[in-house]
């Protein structure tokens, strides 16, 4: 079950706002949303990274919840590119089609990236960005998604995802890890990024196994 969230229409997109909205669908969600609050700035920038700075890129995210990744995103990205965000919950896409109107939102779960991004004209993902909540995920959906974003990423492009620190020592963190290691050529992890709640890092990952 979801809510659609009612935000006033004419109201300016604040963060405040963003917290608000996050807290509405995480308080009902949790078992969707995965965490407690949406991400830092510096959490943002550490994912972001990989964006190209030139040209006109193809970027994709990977549950964009109330959008703080998708304004780092936005921040890099040149006239003429394309941004879209893939999220589940219709309660977070009604907020972001409202709040961030620049934003390409395509409502659908990111198992199924090959054909949203068809529907969408889009054949070529230069970036993948990724907060989604792998740990809520049995290892056949984790598996199904890092295909899916495989085969949708550019032989030269990237995929970065969050890990939070505190989830590092487990046994299913260290699958995640090694799922990542079979998926992509190169794995390497960011320094921790320690003011966001909780902290985390970004893994970055390069030439997708198996392209073609
Ligand atoms: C941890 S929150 C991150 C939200 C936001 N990007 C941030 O950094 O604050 C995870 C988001 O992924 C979405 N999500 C969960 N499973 C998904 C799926 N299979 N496909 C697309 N989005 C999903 C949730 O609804 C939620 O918005």
């Amino acid at each position: 079950m979801s809510e659609t969230l009612q935000t006033h229409p004419g109201r300016k997109a604040t963060r405040a706002g963003d917290m608000r909205a996050f807290a509405a669908v995480a308080a009902r969600r949790m078992g969707v949303v995965g965490a407690v609050a949406p991400s830092s700035p510096a959490l943002a920038r550490a994912l972001t990274a990989v964006v190209p700075t030139t040209g006109a890129p193809v970027v994709v995210e990977l549950g964009p919840g109330t959008g703080p990744i998708s304004e780092a995103i936005r921040s890099r990205l040149a006239p003429g590119s394309r941004q879209l965000a893939v999220e589940i919950d219709p309660g977070m896409v009604a907020h972001l089609r409202r709040a961030k109107p620049w934003l390409e939102v395509v409502h659908g779960d990111a198992a199924d990236l090959g054909s949203l991004l068809a529907a969408q004209g889009v054949d070529r993902v230069d970036a993948v960005v990724s907060t989604l909540p792998w740990s809520l995920f049995s290892p056949e959906q984790q598996g199904r998604i890092l295909g899916e974003v495989r085969r949708a990423l550019h032989p030269a492009g990237a995929f970065t995802t969050v890990t939070y620190l505190h989830a590092l020592p487990l046994a299913r963190a260290a699958a995640f890890r090694r799922r990542l290691r079979a998926s992509f050529d190169e794995v390497m992890t960011t320094w921790p990024v320690w003011r966001n709640v909780p902290p985390g890092l970004a893994y970055v990952c390069r030439r997708p196994v198996g392209h073609g």
